[in-house]
């Protein structure tokens, strides 16, 4: 990664489900390490949910449970502007902007909606059954999220890469029509270190997703986190028999979740599930000691956060004055460019 010092570093985080594991270890940590080194920028993208969600009470929830987690995982909020985007109407302001020099074949191409497409085509539909447009229009207001706050690096999962190339390009037709009167920086897409490897396997042994709803919640209460843990699939080796930890799903996650003060034990679990000796059963109760050491804690801040009337707003509210601030900046100079009254 380009030198940090000085630079902006944003990224947005749908609310569509409670966080869990997979979330906290190749999401949120990677992040805060970021947000150690750059001028960081973090924001709950709840207008980009509401695309899926249509129910007012569960994309509130979604909202705060999703910042109070954050919160309570470590998110400096004086370090770092945190906000939620339909606070701050000046993004959506741009995004039609952006719109109007965004080709519309560029988002005939975005995986989203072309996956949407495809599935219509294979099950004999119309193409575009089902497809909203703020589906369509997703890619422009993700661009408008991150032209908005000048930012020079957005840290993303593989998946939102196109859509951070894309913001790139729109940035480009901007500069390329207005550029003499206003000139949007033009951002890149990281995907952060997580140190940890590969993707969390979830309950069933695939990557741990909402999608496939084989999740570990991250704020769960204890006796729930326990049995959850004894549902993580296993073979039938028996107990005396040496295995292979790194094809075993309880030792890969607790390999990739172990904060640094656990390394001992994630070493000695190794030696001896290889030796033989160690089942199934006992490497599960080392997993669930090894978890809810580290998420006890953070479990009590996320429930205080979780209180009506808790400084959670307080928090947001000034994030969202900060990031105002800043986007209005931005929104003036696009306004004088474009001939905006
Ligand atoms: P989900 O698959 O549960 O819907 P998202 O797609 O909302 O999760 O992912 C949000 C972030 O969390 C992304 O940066 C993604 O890379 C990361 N993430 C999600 N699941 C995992 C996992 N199982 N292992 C590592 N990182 C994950
Ligand atoms: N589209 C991203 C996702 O589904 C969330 C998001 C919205 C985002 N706006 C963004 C990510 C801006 C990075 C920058 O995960």
């Amino acid at each position: 990664m380009s030198d940090p010092a000085g630079k902006v570093s944003l990224t947005g985080i749908k609310p569509t489900g409670e966080v869990h594991l997979g979330n906290l270890v190749g999401a949120i940590r990677p992040a805060l390490r970021l947000a150690e080194q750059y001028d960081s920028l973090y924001f709950i993208a709840d207008y980009h949910a509401l695309t899926t969600i249509r129910d007012a009470d569960l994309l509130r929830h979604y909202s705060r449970s999703v910042a109070a987690s954050w919160l309570a995982a470590g998110l400096d909020p004086e370090r770092t502007t945190f906000y939620v985007q339909s606070d701050v109407p000046e993004i959506f302001e741009l995004s039609w902007v952006l719109s109007c020099v965004t080709g519309k074949g560029l988002m005939n191409r975005a995986h989203a909606y072309k996956a949407a497409r495809d599935r219509n085509v294979a099950a004999g539909d119309d193409p575009d059954a089902g497809v909203n447009m703020g589906l369509y229009n997703y890619p422009v207001l993700m661009a408008a999220d991150i032209l908005i706050m000048e930012t020079d690096v957005v840290p993303v999962g593989k998946d939102q890469m196109q859509h951070v190339e894309y913001a790139a390009d729109i940035a480009g037709s901007f500069n390329h029509l207005f550029g003499d009167k206003y000139t949007f920086k033009i951002p890149k897409g990281v995907i952060p270190e997580s140190g940890a490897g590969d993707v969390l396997p979830g309950l069933d042994g695939r990557k741990m997703s909402k999608s496939y709803d084989n999740t570990i919640p991250l704020f769960l209460p204890e006796n729930k986190l326990k049995k959850l843990v004894r549902r993580i699939p296993t073979d039938s080796t028996p107990v005396e028999a040496p295995k292979d930890p790194d094809s075993s799903a309880p030792f890969q996650i607790l390999r990739q979740f172990a904060p640094e003060s656990a390394a001992d034990v994630v070493a000695d679990t190794r030696k001896r599930l290889e030796a033989g000796g160690m089942g199934w059963g006992e490497l599960k109760n080392v997993l669930f000691e090894v978890l809810n050491t580290e998420l006890a804690p953070m479990r009590e801040r996320y429930e205080a956060y979780m209180e009506p009337g808790s400084e959670l707003d307080e928090v947001l509210a000034r994030g969202a004055e900060r990031a105002r601030e800043r986007a209005s900046r931005v929104l003036s100079g696009v306004r004088r460019a474009v001939g905006a009254r």
